[in-house]
């Protein structure tokens, strides 16, 4: 007799509002044993809500959940944990000053008492090496602080935590959920933590979040597709594509448009508005580069090849044992306090790191995207003026389509491609007339994306110059008037991407490594 194989996880109707507003909606879903399962959707769309119903931290308001064959209803992580959910954040959740093997045993110390109960380490580093071992991560250390261990490393961690606290609470096959992991990894290290998940799968399922279509069709057997809170479509083998996926999350076909590249302005002639000239430094040797008025400036190489040191030196970002010169309208920038000149000059910056240096969190749409022109916001008096800030956030809220309740929302509710739109708004706000983008679309949908190019070009119509910094290739061809790749700390290669000789991928690959 064959009997058709259930699936370990279910979904029925899962809904969730916060204050009123229904974020998700009616969403059903099913997870298989050994399988890795993709929610693809635009931000906002509902996908880090439904990874933590199931996880137990936000409770479905309505609707039902099944796990291995009985109902499931967490209304704390721990308990989703102890069923064998673990959930590995978007944002990381291990503690940096913590060794390794606390940091996967947190809170379960008490667990682990000796006769005298006095708490046995010896015991918990012996299974976090055990573990660690299994899972070919024989190179991490359990005595180690976190901290001593790169990004890749951490998230490793996180899923061998999840490995160890699965076997604690006596589950075969845990469920792993993960929440854009390779947002904010190169290339290489999503190659090792996709090809972990594969070896790991065979004890294991999967859900995945990311915004790199290609990334769903590398990796997943079935994905999901979520528009406003709701499931729109659901792909499995031959029709997992990334024109299906797109259309589907959209609702139209991805077109050659996309990075408009009729849209690119012929600059020869325009004058340099930034200028920067020997710039040297701990990762830097000897940058020199001009974008002109109406210009983008792609600068690309592989994570670590110094292309954000340079933006962030441009802008006076960090304090930079600054060799060479900044100028912006042919206006030498002082090396003290080059932060508050980049600004004063017109100069904005899109941070990679939008959570912990983009946006205050804590703080309002609304004061968040004033932060930067408060000037513009203020009576004469100086005191901020509350109409003028609503509605140059609402204009900003509209032309970007941030989605959020209100102007008055706070930053920290948004999803994360939402805060990056406010990164934006706040600059955009200012009138700014050069822009420096670090990833500006990392962590954005595709949809959201394509409004962020057109806003892009609607600035270099107005003549804005911007310097380009991006690890995805792609972006960089569609959108950059001239390409500029970095390796080791210096610039290899340089090259005009005017719209009808566009480089591909392939070629600037080959200066990057
Ligand atoms: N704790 C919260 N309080 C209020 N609103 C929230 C909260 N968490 C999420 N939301 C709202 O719910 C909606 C869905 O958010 P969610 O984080 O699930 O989106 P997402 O699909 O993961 O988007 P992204 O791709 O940008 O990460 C958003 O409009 C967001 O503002
Ligand atoms: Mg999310």
């Amino acid at each position: 007799m064959t009997t058709r194989r259930e699936p370990i996880f279910r979904m029925r109707g899962g809904s969730k509002s916060f204050s009123g507003n229904c974020v998700v909606d009616g969403v059903n879903l099913e997870i298989f044993a050994n399988e890795i399962i993709g929610i693809a959707g635009e931000n906002g769309a509902g996908k880090s809500t439904t990874l933590k119903m199931i996880a137990g931290i936000h409770p479905p308001n309505t609707g039902e959940m099944e796990l291995f064959g009985k109902p499931f209803k967490p209304v704390r992580y721990t308990q989703a944990v102890e069923a064998g959910i673990s959930m590995v954040f978007q944002e990381q959740a291990l503690i940096p000053s913590l060794c390794v093997y606390e940091n996967v045993f947190l809170s379960l110390e008490s667990n682990f008492t000796n006769r005298l109960a006095i708490v046995d380490r010896h015991a918990m580093i012996a299974h976090t090496e055990r573990h660690m071992k299994d899972l070919g991560l024989a190179h991490i250390d359990p005595r180690r602080r976190t901290r001593d261990y790169a990004f890749h490393d951490r998230q490793m961690i996180e899923i061998a935590k999840a490995f160890a606290l699965a076997e604690y609470f006596h589950v075969d096959h845990p469920i792993i959920l993960l929440d854009e992991p390779t947002a904010a990894i190169g290339e290489r290290e999503v190659a090792l933590l996709f090809e972990s998940i594969r070896r790991f799968r065979a004890r294991a399922s999967f859900v995945l979040i990311t915004h790199r279509l290609s990334e769903y069709i590398e990796l997943c057997d079935r994905i999901y597709v979520f528009k406003d809170g709701r499931n729109v479509g659901e792909f499995a083998g031959e029709r997992i594509s990334e024109q299906n996926l797109h259309m589907a999350m959209v609702g139209r076909v991805r077109d050659e448009e996309y990075f408009k590249e009729k849209r690119q302005r012929n600059v020869t002639e325009a004058p340099i508005a930034l200028s920067v000239k020997g710039l040297g430094g701990e990762n830097v040797k000897s940058v020199s580069l001009d974008v002109r008025k109406g210009e983008i400036v792609g600068l690309g190489g592989l994570v670590g090849c110094g292309k954000e040191a340079v933006g962030r030196a441009v802008v006076g970002f960090d304090p930079f044992p600054a060799a060479g010169t900044v100028e912006v309208n042919g206006k030498v920038l002082p090396v003290r306090a080059r932060g508050k000149a980049a600004i004063a000059n017109g100069v904005g910056f899109v941070p990679k790191e939008r959570k912990t240096e983009g946006i205050v969190p804590y703080m309002s749409v609304e004061a968040n995207i004033s932060l930067a022109s408060l000037p513009l916001v203020s009576r004469l008096t100086g005191i901020i003026s509350a109409a003028r800030e609503r509605s140059l956030a609402e204009k900003h809220v509209n032309g970007l389509r941030i989605r959020c309740s209100g102007p008055t929302q706070l930053c920290q509710f948004l999803s994360g491609g939402n805060q990056q739109k406010v990164v934006l708004a706040k600059w955009l706000a200012r009138g700014v007339q050069i822009l420096v983008l670090d990833n500006p679309t990392r962590g954005v949908d595709v949809g959201a994306k394509e409004e962020i190019y057109a806003v892009l070009r609607d600035l270099t119509d107005q003549g804005a110059a911007i310097l380009l910094i991006s690890d995805d290739l792609l972006e960089l061809i569609g959108l950059a008037n001239r390409i500029l790749v970095m390796r080791g700390g210096e610039i290899q290669f340089e090259r005009d991407a005017p719209a009808n000789d566009k480089p591909t991928e392939q070629e600037l690959v080959r200066h990057m490594v």
